[in-house]
């Protein structure tokens, strides 16, 4: 695609082109609200369909989005990284948040992270090569009485010493191989 900011002559083209990246509804809500000035809140609501729909914003996704919207693509880049809740990067089949709310903390949340950090070799905010898990940090779970605890997905682990959070990766690993192995075995 050419990352060219489109002028409103070759409209139908633009279009064209970015329905390779965007969806239709999304194309449509920028199509509406075009008439409008772009106010970074409507901004913000455009990248949240983005990322609603991909799970991350991409860079064609957002070069998209600058074209049909008519605003530099810095602008869209300057929102997407300024606030914390736009992810850049695709995530990964699993998703790990590690609670460093007070209760866990102090039970050694931190400890815990450098564990998951080093076994999977990423940082907070990372997904590992293999696209296998994203590694993110939250505050206070509502678990405090299990701290420190992790959540992979949407199950809920703890207390998790470091040892026990190696094992919890084992188990998704494994699981993640035999799905594998079955799919293979269909074909
Ligand atoms: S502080 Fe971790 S669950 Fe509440």
């Amino acid at each position: 695609m050419s990352h060219a900011v489109a002028n409103t002559d070759n409209w139908a083209e633009v279009k064209a082109a970015c329905t390779e990246f965007l969806p239709e509804h999304i194309i449509a809500y920028i199509e509406q609200n075009a008439k409008t000035t772009h106010s970074e809140s409507q901004l913000i609501a455009i990248l949240h369909l983005v990322q609603g729909h991909f799970g991350y914003l991409g860079k064609d996704q957002m070069h998209a989005v600058a074209q049909l919207a008519q605003i530099p693509f810095a602008k869209v880049t300057g929102v997407a990284t300024f606030y914390h809740y736009f992810r850049l990067q695709p995530r990964g089949k699993h998703i790990i948040n590690v609670c460093l709310g007070t209760a866990c903390y102090v039970k050694g949340a931190d400890k815990l992270s450098t564990r998951l950090m080093d076994e999977l070799g990423i940082q907070f905010g990372e997904t590992t090569k293999d696209k296998m898990f994203s590694l993110e940090s939250t505050r206070c779970l509502g678990t405090c009485g299990l701290a420190p605890v992790i959540m992979v997905d949407d199950q809920v682990y703890g207390p998790v010493s470091p040892a026990e959070a190696s094992l919890i990766l084992e188990k998704y690993l494994k699981k993640g191989k035999s799905q594998k192995a079955a799919e293979a075995a269909k074909v």
